[in-house]
């Protein structure tokens, strides 16, 4: 028989942990926000877990006006993700670095340029989560009107997407020839002008920094709107989800691998990986009572503005233990918010019990209990085609990371499920990716190393 493909793991890293009150808790890091020294203790101790890639999410600004009730909330300064990265590399050396930028507020040609000499400064490991932003909020920092409709959203990304990936093909592996003996520096055949014009943009290239060591940055994409799984189908090589249940995880995989194969890529080489939230203790009870004093350090004032800030609609003048009333979908997280907003309504939940459900994970999988149960739990996703791996939420750092460490790998390398040592030096090496062959050759793909 052969054996079960092993799981892939992210380290979705937020300062001080996944949880909106964790910064309260007496062992959370409540600085971290601000102090680099945090992010390199958990990137080392996420590669010592032996995890293909660290994650940080972004957005371009302060995510509130509501100060008054934001005042009660950790997640509104943070050190610049690609900036965090550049340092990560120097002070990590397998484990892969993906970080996110908008294709709302950047240009493809910057995007290109700082994503490859991330992948030249740590030799291979770099990737971009590719977002698109629909929130005023972003918006207003860059001086124009949102962008919200997904299609228009997306139709931008497709143009960005392409020009970026072209910009990555600019010049041959092997166009640097530095022949001291000729004078000759580099191959002018092996160069190649992009010369993009477009709806949206105009490049005409070439890239002045070298092929990088993956031939391209890993692409990561969470679209989740039907542009957006479209565009992740065509593009990604790692496709982030947000599921709240199996069956949810389940449809979403079969949606999307069937989207890729339509586009003519072979389906196992993107990768889909739901965000997981663990909560880890010695006994479930344990694990669910550490939960449970996390969500009693939520002020109701932050849950209620942490709620309606999600779905772009204003809780604050109605009952927090009152059910969360009908509300029209803005472009705002569409689907997440369609998600949650018929969550609400299955379990007839209150705001209260609403913003609980997203205080830890945004509407990602939760799961609480031993490192064993966890592993069980890892594995039916797996198994039942809901997951290629995961992208690992600590609702609270570092104690949660470094027990998962201890307890859920070993579990898993125990039943085959996960290395016991990096199989490569890039990301796309330890991913199991093929390096994708430059658009201007016609040499077979290479290998990883
Ligand atoms: C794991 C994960 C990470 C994400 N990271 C970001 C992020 O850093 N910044 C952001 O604005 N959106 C982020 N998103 C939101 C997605 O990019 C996307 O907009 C969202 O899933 C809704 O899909 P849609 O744009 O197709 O409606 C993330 C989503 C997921 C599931």
């Amino acid at each position: 028989m052969a054996s079960p493909r092993q799981i892939k793991l992210g380290m979705f890293l937020r300062p001080a942990g996944h949880h909106i009150a964790a910064w309260r808790h007496p062992e959370s890091q409540a600085d971290a926000g601000w102090n680099f020294s945090r992010y390199m203790e958990l990137a080392q101790t996420a590669e010592r877990g032996l995890f293909d890639m660290l994650f940080l999410a972004d957005t371009s600004g302060v995510p509130t006006d509501d100060m008054e009730n934001a005042r009660h909330l950790a997640y509104v300064a943070w050190i610049e993700p690609f900036t965090t990265m550049a340092a990560l590399a120097t002070a990590t050396k397998r484990i892969g670095l993906v970080c996110t930028s908008s294709t709302s507020f950047e240009t493809p040609f910057g995007i290109a340029r700082k994503f490859a000499s991330l992948d030249l400064v740590s030799r291979g490991r770099a990737g971009w989560n590719l977002i698109t932003s629909a929130n005023p909020l972003e918006w207003r920092n860059f001086g124009a009107e949102p962008q919200g409709a997904p299609a228009k959203r997306y139709a931008r990304a497709r143009e960005f997407a392409g020009v970026v990936e072209g910009l990555w093909d600019s010049w041959d592996d092997d166009a640097f020839l530095v022949d001291r003996k000729s004078g000759v520096f580099f191959d002018p055949e092996k160069l190649h002008a992009l010369d993009h014009k477009g709806e949206h943009f105009q490049v005409r290239g070439p890239l002045n920094v070298s092929r990088s060591p993956q031939g391209r940055p890993v692409l990561v994409q969470a679209g989740a709107s039907d542009e957006g799984r479209s565009l992740a189908a065509e593009t990604a090589d790692v496709i982030f989800a947000a599921a709240p249940t199996l069956e949810v995880g389940r449809e979403f995989y079969a949606d999307v691998k069937a989207r890729v194969a339509r586009c003519g890529r072979n389906p196992d080489h993107v990768l889909i990986m739901p965000g997981f939230q663990v909560m880890l203790g010695s006994s479930e009870q344990e694990a669910r009572d550490r939960f449970e004093f996390l969500q009693n350090l939520i002020p109701d004032a932050l849950g209620v503005r942490h709620l309606s800030t999600y779905i772009g609609v204003e809780l604050s003048g109605y009952p927090v233990d009152g059910p969360l009333p009908d509300l029209p979908l803005t472009n705002l997280n569409v689907s997440r918010t369609e998600m949650l907003f018929k969550l609400a309504r299955r379990e007839n939940l209150t705001i209260r019990q609403l913003y609980q459900r997203i205080a830890g994970g945004r509407g990602h999988f939760q799961t609480f209990g031993t490192a064993k149960q966890v592993a069980d739990m890892m594995e039916e996703w797996t198994m039942a085609g809901a997951a290629d791996g995961f992208n690992y939420m600590a609702p609270l750092f570092p104690g949660q990371l470094e027990e998962f460490i201890a307890g859920v790998i070993p579990e898993l390398q125990r039943r085959g499920l996960y290395r016991t040592r990096y199989e490569a030096d890039t990301l796309r090496g330890n991913l199991g990716l093929p390096r994708p062959a430059s658009r201007h050759t016609h040499s077979p793909v290479a290998a990883t190393a």
